[in-house]
């Protein structure tokens, strides 16, 4: 019997997964707080996400054979930035992927750099939720901390340095930090010029399944694990849910619907977006993907239902399905793909004195699958065609906004047996670096979600409409 633990580093709290070569052992989690510091800001202490591992790892162990685990490896929340000092103390805490602060520093990378200069050497432009723009943030506004620091790392790494003792890191997390060169899978030295840093600080990059050292003796002993538990580096978590819901082919896509949704299109070679606001990056697989990112997903629907209504969905939502004429533009903490726009806020649109709390939770559901649509409708123009997807992540348990998922995209919607997405494909990853591929156990679909073709006309009209509410809320931003 051999074990693998995955642990997901994520932006709610962090899920620890045990496989053995045949299905799922065990799962937990932990949740560690989330600041918003100044409107539009997000930032985590890198030390909970540590303590949350140790934590769930122990855990998932207790009572069972320890002995038998042989790797562990990680799916983590992308583009954070953790600054170490000397002793590699913590210099402040991250900034998240979701952190809106470095609009200027955006500006002058996309604007003054160029947004070719960038293409050329990242694949990417500049997004304020990318490392690059954050750093010099940091550079600009805390000078006395940028200049004490002597690591800079992504927060699985983080977590995975304190467990090793190995500064690592993979080709997929890597490429959401601007200045890796996507294509070539390597640092990129000109961007590394114009942020003032030294590869020296950067951890050593490697392939998602690789292993990079093993668990500190210390720990295992603390553990209770053995001495050669091997970590892996694993990948951030769109590339590590790819693995997780078996997304590898070329054309291929996941959709996850967690606090941010994304749509990942797998692809056996590299290309990138030049005209709009979707992400290349590499894959967990060796290959490659494009990424889009809708910032606000299950956090708008949690923001609706908990801190708005809070309360339930209402009586029957699914009634208003065809007929809703209210509409929502998921942007409240600005957005990503494809506006890139940090001051936009979100919208209701034709509110009514007859409008019920249903219509409104119906248009928060369709507006954040009009965001993914407007996304895959660029993919799609660049030439790949997207007939069905994977969906996974917490949004996927609900069946309701699969359906209206499924008719707003038009496409079929293929249910992973297992939901879990990137903590399985850290698991997955683990095992692959032990030299052992279990993915054939936990690829199964358990279901599909077919568009109901009588929908379409109604969800191509209000998609139409949906396109217009970007210039209305651009118009209204403060
Ligand atoms: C992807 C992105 C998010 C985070 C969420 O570019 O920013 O999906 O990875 O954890």
């Amino acid at each position: 019997m051999k074990y693998y633990i995955g642990l997901d580093v994520g932006t709610s709290g962090l899920k620890a997964m045990l496989i053995n070569e045949k299905e799922i052992v065990g799962v937990v989690s932990r949740e560690y707080p989330l600041s918003f510091p100044n409107p539009g800001w997000a930032e985590q202490n890198p030390d909970d996400w540590y303590e949350a591992a140790l934590s769930a790892i122990g855990e998932l162990v207790s009572g069972r054979d320890a002995s038998a685990v042989r790797a562990i490896s990680f799916s983590g929340q992308m583009h954070g930035l953790v600054m170490l000092g000397e002793d590699d103390r913590v210099l402040r805490p991250a900034i998240l992927w979701n952190d809106g602060r470095s609009v200027r520093e955006v500006d002058y990378l996309n604007n003054e750099k160029g947004r070719d200069f960038l293409l050329d050497n990242t694949g990417n432009i500049a997004f304020a939720g990318f490392t690059a723009p954050k750093l010099l943030w940091v550079k600009n506004n805390e000078p006395e901390i940028f200049a004490l620091a002597k690591k800079i790392c992504l927060p699985k790494d983080y977590v995975a340095y304190k467990l090793s003792g190995v500064f690592a890191t993979d080709v997929s997390d890597a490429a959401g930090t601007l200045y890796f060169d996507t294509q070539k899978r390597n640092w990129s030295q000109p961007m590394l010029d114009i942020l003032g840093i030294d590869e020296g600080m950067l951890p050593r990059v490697y392939e998602s399944s690789e292993a990079v050292g093993c668990l500190r003796p210390g720990l295992a002993r603390e553990l209770g694990l053995g001495e050669d538990v091997k970590i892996v580096i694993g990948a951030g978590d769109n590339a590590a849910s790819a693995i997780g819901t078996s997304t590898l082919g070329s054309g291929e896509c996941n959709i996850s619907l967690g606090t941010s949704g994304t749509v990942f299109v797998c692809s056996d070679s590299y290309n990138c977006d030049r005209e709009n606001a979707i992400h290349s990056f590499c894959s967990a697989n060796g290959k490659y993907h494009y990424l889009a990112c809708t910032l606000t997903a299950a956090s708008s629907q949690k923001w609706w239902i908990e801190d708005i209504l809070r309360a339930g969905y209402g009586e029957d939502v699914s009634a208003y399905i065809g007929r809703c004429g209210v509409m929502f533009l998921p942007y409240l903490m600005g957005e990503r793909s494809p506006v890139n726009d940090t001051a936009v806020r979100g919208l209701f649109t034709n509110l009514s004195m007859n409008t019920s709390r249903e219509e409104m939770t119906l248009a928060v559901l369709e507006g954040v699958a009009f965001s993914l649509r407007q996304n895959i409708e660029i993919i799609k123009s660049l030439g790949v065609d997207i007939k069905k997807s994977k969906v996974c992540g917490g949004g996927a348990k609900n069946r309701l906004w699969l359906r209206i998922l499924a008719d707003a995209l038009g496409i079929k919607l293929e249910i992973p047996a297992l939901e879990h997405g990137g903590v399985l494909g850290a698991c997955i990853l683990a095992a692959l670096g032990d030299g052992n591929d279990v993915s054939a156990a936990f690829g199964e679909v358990s279901g599909t979600v077919e568009p109901d073709p009588s929908l379409k006309e109604y969800y191509d009209a209000k998609y139409e409409k949906y396109l217009k509410l970007y210039p209305l809320a651009k118009e209204m931003a403060i």
